[in-house]
């Protein structure tokens, strides 16, 4: 799937994970197979960090024919991120938004088949509730650091988890991963 090059820059990235809060290799590994499975087109990432996750997912998508918009406050990361992108060869799959993402995600107005939800663990309920009509039926909404801040996250848990569109696991990878199903 990856060419020697893209692998070594990936293992290279895995090195900085802690410094980047990058989501761990299972993870990456997992989301990129789950996309490639149900062939979702458009995603959207919230917390883009320098990039890591974004590699994953967005070779997915660009595999089914899509792209994924992924939104990061911090200059700095989206210059590593737009340089790993590119070493990917998954820029052209990629548009980056700079902002805060509550008032990012105001400005969307496409529909979304995939969401990867990894910022401001207090806000992440904030993000589902704005998001959640601009998902598809059929549509995936993913979180990382369910486990580890189990409480900052708990707001989320419990609204996503308990809402009726939606069919919710947990699955133990280090950070912990939400993935939500939207049945209806
Ligand atoms: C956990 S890291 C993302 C890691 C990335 N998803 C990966 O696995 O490679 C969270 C990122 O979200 C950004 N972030 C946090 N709160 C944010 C907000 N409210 N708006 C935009 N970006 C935010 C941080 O600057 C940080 O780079």
């Amino acid at each position: 799937m990856w060419t020697e090059q893209e692998n070594n820059l990936l293992k290279q990235l895995e090195e900085t994970q802690k410094n980047f809060w990058n989501i761990d290799r299972g993870t990456a590994n997992f989301l990129n197979m789950l996309i490639k499975l149900y062939g979702a087109k458009n995603g959207l990432e919230i917390g883009t960090s320098n990039g890591y996750s974004g590699i994953w997912i967005a070779k997915a998508l660009k595999e089914n024919g899509g792209k994924l918009t992924t939104i990061e406050y911090y200059e700095k990361r989206i210059v590593l991120a737009e340089e790993h992108f590119k070493n990917c060869k998954v820029d052209d799959a990629i548009t980056i938004k700079q902002g805060s993402a509550l008032e990012v995600l105001e400005t969307l107005d496409d529909e979304y088949d995939f969401v990867f939800i990894d910022a401001n663990k207090r806000e992440y309920v904030k993000y589902f509730e704005q998001i959640s009509p601009q998902v598809k039926k059929g549509g995936i909404i993913a979180a990382d650091n369910i486990l580890s801040h189990a409480e900052k996250v708990q707001t989320f848990v419990e609204a996503i988890s308990s809402h009726p569109d939606y069919q919710t696991q947990i699955i133990p990878f280090p950070a912990g991963l939400s993935v939500s199903y939207k049945i209806k």
